[in-house]
């Protein structure tokens, strides 16, 4: 069995080859993106095996049903750049709900810590043996108080992690988990209390640009907010003017609005056409990671083990239960 596996690194190949050669599945890897241009390297496959910045549109859809892909065999949990609608009857999508929330949890974490105790300030000086602590003074997490936005697998072990600090935890979900222990308040309200937000809740029309200018306004200044959620939750314009007027303390970012044309790839000694991201980064108070908060070995081996065995059930004709669209 085929599978084309869009927007290959070399730790997917690493994690997923030696689960499909047990399983009787040859990947074929592409380093490109999924999109209109490139739909035509799944000839011949029965599934494709794509990520979070390929472009699952109606005419990439169309095109892998022409082709004869049979399957979209998602390796992550969200699947805002997957048009679902349009998928019905035509493409059967499966994905991997779930391969560790710590992994990315942690990373939230990572980068919190890093950015108020400004150790990667700390890091660049030291090895420069410059061992002066001026303007690196931080704050204490105890006492402060955490919005979750977005209570799931990922919101749940922060809210563990940030209570393990002495934080006070505030959340705010659409829907919030009954008997959880959990304090939920409104957005509003959630906004207007936390000293550090951070989102994990799904990309939606809804969530989409939950940052802006106007509600930037509502929170607390001086305010930290960490998104390892997806980039286009925070209007990213807005979030740089509301740090250019030092509203917000700090930003820690492991995904950005408009990642796809530069997250996971080599840009050194290039000029980034970005603006929004080049001033971001330049920002002393601003931390970007590349979609990194997943990236660990326990997720990668979850991920390749979860996605071969979601596409070998559907080509024996069971399920697997991590169906999208069937
Ligand atoms: P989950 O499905 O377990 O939890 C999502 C939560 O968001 C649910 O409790 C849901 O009720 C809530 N929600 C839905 N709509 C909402 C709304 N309009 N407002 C507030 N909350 C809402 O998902 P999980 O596994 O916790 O992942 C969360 C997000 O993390 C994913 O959607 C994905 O975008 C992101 N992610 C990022 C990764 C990275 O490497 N940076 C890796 C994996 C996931």
């Amino acid at each position: 069995m085929k599978v084309a596996f869009f927007d290959t690194k070399n730790y997917d190949i690493t994690s997923f080859e030696p689960y499909g050669k047990d399983n009787g599945i040859t990947f074929k890897f592409y380093e490109t993106k999924l999109n209109e241009d490139t739909a035509d390297l799944a000839r011949g496959c029965l599934a494709v095996c794509a990520f979070v910045n390929d472009t699952i549109n109606a005419a990439v859809i169309d095109r892998l049903c022409e082709l004869g892909v049979k399957l979209l065999a998602m390796r992550c949990a969200g699947y805002n750049n997957v048009d679902i609608n349009y998928a019905k009857g035509k493409l059967d999508i499966v994905r991997v709900p779930a391969y560790s929330p710590y992994a990315v949890a942690e990373h939230a974490m990572a980068l919190l810590l890093t950015s108020i105790r400004r150790v990667h300030k700390a890091y660049i000086r030291t090895r420069d043996f410059n061992f002066s602590l001026n303007g690196l003074t931080g704050f204490d997490l105890h006492g402060k108080t955490v919005g979750v936005v977005g209570t799931g697998k990922i919101g749940r072990v922060f809210i563990d992690i940030c209570r393990g600090f002495g934080m006070q935890v505030i959340a705010y979900d659409k829907f919030p988990a009954e008997n959880s222990g959990i304090d939920y308040v409104d957005i509003d309200e959630l906004f207007r209390r936390s000293d550090v937000i951070s989102f994990h809740c799904p990309l939606t029309e809804e969530t989409y640009h939950m940052i802006s200018s106007e509600t930037i306004g509502t929170l607390k200044k001086g305010v930290v907010i960490i998104n390892t959620s997806r980039g286009a939750l925070i209007d990213a314009e807005a979030l740089l003017e509301g740090i250019k007027a030092r509203h917000i303390g700090a930003a820690c970012l492991d995904v950005y609005e408009e990642e796809g044309d530069v997250f996971f790839e080599d840009f050194s000694g290039h000029i980034i056409a970005d603006d929004v991201l080049a001033r971001l980064i330049s920002m002393p108070n601003v931390i970007v990671t590349s979609h990194q908060a997943f990236l660990t070995e326990e997720a990668l081996g979850n991920i390749a083990e979860t996605t071969v065995n979601n596409i070998i059930a559907y080509s024996k004709g069971e399920k697997s239960g991590n169906e999208l669209v069937i």
